[in-house]
């Protein structure tokens, strides 16, 4: 069995998917009043909600006594109360508050009953849940704050796309990476055609828990650097940073001007992610033309991805060898190395080696 395959996480008990860290489960906006959502994250059904303030939570969506979903139920601000037998949990620590059924001599305590809570917090427009492993202790103390956007000024636009894809976060992931795709799935006027196939090389550098493709030149064959280049004529840099469990931030600058943007490969089911996009940016704000590239020309870059998935899922569910190649593939096989390291050194206690040494130049023609 190759590398890629076996750490596909197919018919692994725990699915291949990483727990401890934050992923996006609903947008922002899909939360209003005292209306519970349901979402689902690593497989876990989650419902939430809003209290009072505003403030997000997510309880795990299923109650503690018959496994009712609480999203059924009703929320006042504070409590969510079960729709089957009026139990009623605190939204963000999910200890039970009443239990309508007992009677003032029963020897039952409520408070020793806990519906499941994840942390959440709100930020860049989602609502992020931290999946706490199932078998963690419950956690008193926050665990590192959400990832953040990076912005260089206080005025910029930002937009958000969002896209499923039928396959295995590892898939998302690595095709998210992949550099030698562009020419055969992404040909189109205002990207690039398959004819522009040119050999490039790539500096990237470790970083903890990932690496990073350094400041370089973008390719200059793609027409918004073109734009870009014209407007500031400045040079144009970008840096692409990719880090565990599946996070990869890219940011363009030109003299004052950039742009920042962060995609997210969230695992939903083993058999099903989503990628989460999002970017902010300071070009052009006056004039929607970044904006109409990110929501126009945006969904048909993530279409041209997604639809090459779906197909991808197809020839995956035979379970095949697959193969990761260098160069190209590179990067896929850092990732891979990266997640092994990160659970072992959960499983033993100890820290995770890092799988390179130091800066690599790849090459490869895309
Ligand atoms: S199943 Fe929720 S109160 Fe009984
Ligand atoms: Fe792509």
């Amino acid at each position: 069995m190759s590398e890629g395959q076996r750490q596909c996480g197919a018919g692994e008990s725990d699915a291949g998917m990483l727990w401890d860290f934050w992923y996006p489960a609903l947008r922002s906006n899909q939360l209003s009043g005292r209306k519970l959502r349901k979402a689902m994250l690593l497989e876990v059904p989650l419902a939430i909600g809003r209290d009072a303030h505003g403030k997000p939570f997510a309880l795990r969506d299923v109650c503690p006594h018959r496994g009712m979903p609480l999203s059924y139920g009703e929320f006042d601000g504070e409590c969510v109360e079960c729709s089957y037998h009026g139990w009623k949990f605190e939204a963000h620590t999910g200890q039970c508050r009443e239990i309508p059924s007992i009677t003032s001599d029963s020897k039952l305590r409520p408070e020793r009953i806990y519906a499941g809570a994840f942390p959440c917090e709100e930020r860049d427009g989602y609502i992020w849940v931290y999946m706490t492993a199932p078998d963690s202790p419950r956690a008193e103390e926050t665990p590192v704050p959400a990832p953040e956007l990076p912005k260089f000024g206080a005025r910029y636009s930002i937009a958000h796309l969002s896209a499923e894809m039928p396959v295995h976060v590892d898939h998302g992931v690595i095709g998210l990476m992949d550099p030698a795709h562009g020419p055969f799935v992404h040909q189109s006027w205002w990207w690039r055609s398959r004819r522009s196939i040119h050999e490039k090389q790539k500096q990237f550098e470790p970083i903890p828990a990932g690496f990073r493709m350094s400041a370089h030149a973008p390719s200059s064959n793609s027409l918004p650097y073109k734009i870009l280049k014209l407007i500031t004529g400045a040079p144009v840099t970008t840096t692409i940073d990719f880090t565990l469990p599946s996070y990869r931030f890219e940011q363009v600058r030109s003299g004052d001007l950039w742009f920042s943007s962060r995609a997210v490969v969230t695992p939903v089911r083993r058999d099903l992610c989503r990628l989460d996009f999002c970017a902010a940016w300071n070009v052009l704000r006056f004039f929607p033309v970044i904006g109409f590239i990110l929501r126009v020309l945006g969904p048909r870059f993530i279409a041209q991805d997604t639809d090459t998935m779906t197909k991808q899922a197809e020839g995956l569910r035979s379970n095949p060898h697959l193969m990761l190649i260098d160069d190209a593939d590179r990067p896929a096989k850092w990732y891979f190395q990266l997640k092994a390291a990160h659970l072992e050194a959960k499983r033993s206690g100890g820290t995770a080696p890092h799988p390179m040494e130091g800066p690599v130049t790849l090459r490869w023609r895309s």
